[in-house]
C-alpha cells in the first residue's frame, strides 16, 4: 500500500504530459524492466531497513547497562550474525543476477510476425526507413516512427557518424548505435499514443536535442500512413507553391535533402518528401508550424547551434513561396 503510494508519487513527479518515463510502461518489455526495477527497489528498501535496525540495536546495546564484559563484540553470537549476514547478501545478489539475466533474455527475443524498421542515428537526428522489396517503394522519414498497436516492431539500428543510443523508456530499454556495427532491438506498444524517445549517449553539442517520437496507432491508420509515405511528392497546383518548388530546386537545398519525385536527391539531411506530415522539426526540438519552419530555414544555427545546415538568406517573397511549397509535402 505504502509502496504503491510512493511509486505513484514518484511516477507523477517524474512524468509530465508527453514525457517519457520508465515508471509508466506501455509495452511488454518496458513492463519487464519495470518489474525488475520494482523488485530491486523493494529488496534494497528491506535491506536498508534491516541494516539501520541492526545499527541502532548495536549502538544501544554497546552503551546499555546490561552489556556485561563482552564490549569488544567478539563472542560466538556475533560470529553467527556475521556469517548469516554475509550468506544473506550472497543469496540476495544471486537472486538479483538471475532475475536480471532472465529479464535480459526476455527483452532480446522477438516473438515473430513483426514489422521491420531501419533507424540510422545522425548528428543530431534520426533517419527512419520502412523497407520494401522494390526500392522506389521504401518510405523514408525522420525523427518519428509510426507503428501499429499490439504488433512487435524490430528496429535495426546503425550510426552514420558517432555513437548514439536509442531509448524510448515507456516502451523498451536502451540500445547503442555504433558506426559500422549493426544492432537491433524490438518493442511493442500496447496502447495507442505518442511516446517520446531520446538519444541516450552523448554524441556532441546537440545531443540533448536529438529526440524522436514513436506514434502507436490502430493497424488501419498505420497502413494508411505508410501508404502515403511510400508515395512520391506531387507537383503542386498552386502558383505560389510551384514557385516555391523552383526556389527549392534552384537553391543549395537539393545537395543535402531528398524530395522523391523531384531532382533533389541529397542524403546529408532528412528526406523532405513528406515533411508536412511530421509533428516536429529538428529532431523533436520544435513543433512543425509555418513560423518555426521559416525560422529553421533562415537561421538553424540560432535554434540548434552546431548543426550542419547553414543559414539561408532568401528574399522574403522566395521564403514565402518556399514555405508554401514545403507545406504541400504531406
Ligand atoms: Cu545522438 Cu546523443
Amino acid at each position: 500500500m505504502i509502496l504503491a503510494l510512493l511509486q505513484e508519487t514518484a511516477a507523477r513527479a517524474l512524468t509530465f504530459p508527453g514525457a517519457h518515463s520508465v515508471l509508466r510502461p506501455h509495452g511488454p518489455q518496458a513492463l519487464r524492466i519495470h518489474e525488475l526495477w520494482r523488485f530491486l527497489w523493494i529488496v534494497a528498501l528491506v535491506v536498508w531497513v534491516l541494516v539501520v535496525a541492526a545499527l541502532l540495536w548495536g549502538a544501544f546495546r554497546r552503551h546499555g547497562p546490561e552489556d556485561g564484559g563482552e564490549r569488544s563484540g567478539g563472542g560466538p553470537g556475533m560470529h553467527r550474525a556475521v556469517v548469516g549476514a554475509t550468506a544473506l547478501t550472497v543469496v540476495v545478489l544471486v537472486v538479483f543476477l538471475v532475475f536480471d539475466f532472465s529479464t535480459g533474455r526476455a527483452l532480446t527475443m522477438a516473438p515473430g510476425g513483426e514489422l521491420h524498421v531501419q533507424v540510422t542515428g545522425h548528428q543530431w537526428w534520426w533517419e527512419v526507413e520502412y523497407p520494401h522489396p522494390e526500392p522506389y517503394k521504401r518510405a523514408t522519414t525522420a525523427n518519428e516512427i509510426h507503428v501499429p498497436v499490439g504488433v512487435p516492431v524490430v528496429v535495426e539500428l546503425q550510426a552514420a557518424d558517432v555513437i548514439h543510443s536509442f531509448w524510448a523508456p515507456s516502451l523498451t530499454g536502451k540500445r547503442d548505435l555504433i558506426p559500422r556495427v549493426r544492432s537491433s532491438l524490438w518493442f511493442q506498444a500496447d496502447t495507442p499514443g505518442v511516446y517520446r524517445g531520446q538519444c541516450a549517449e552523448f554524441c556532441g553539442y546537440q545531443h540533448a536535442k536529438m529526440g524522436f517520437q514513436i506514434i502507436a496507432e490502430p493497424r488501419a491508420q498505420f497502413e494508411a500512413w505508410l501508404a502515403r509515405q511510400r508515395d512520391s511528392a506531387r507537383t503542386p497546383a498552386d502558383t505560389l507553391a510551384r514557385r516555391g518548388r523552383q526556389v527549392f530546386l534552384a537553391s543549395s537545398c537539393p545537395l543535402c535533402h531528398t524530395i522523391a519525385g523531384t531532382m533533389a536527391g541529397g542524403n546529408v539531411g532528412p528526406d523532405l518528401t513528406h515533411l508536412a506530415s511530421r509533428r516536429t522539426l529538428a529532431a523533436g526540438t520544435l513543433p512543425n508550424t509555418r513560423g518555426n519552419l521559416a525560422g529553421w530555414i533562415v537561421d538553424p544555427q540560432r535554434i540548434k547551434p552546431g548543426v550542419i545546415m547553414p543559414a539561408n538568406q532568401l528574399a522574403p517573397r522566395d521564403l514565402q513561396a518556399l514555405l508554401a511549397y514545403l507545406e504541400t509535402l504531406e
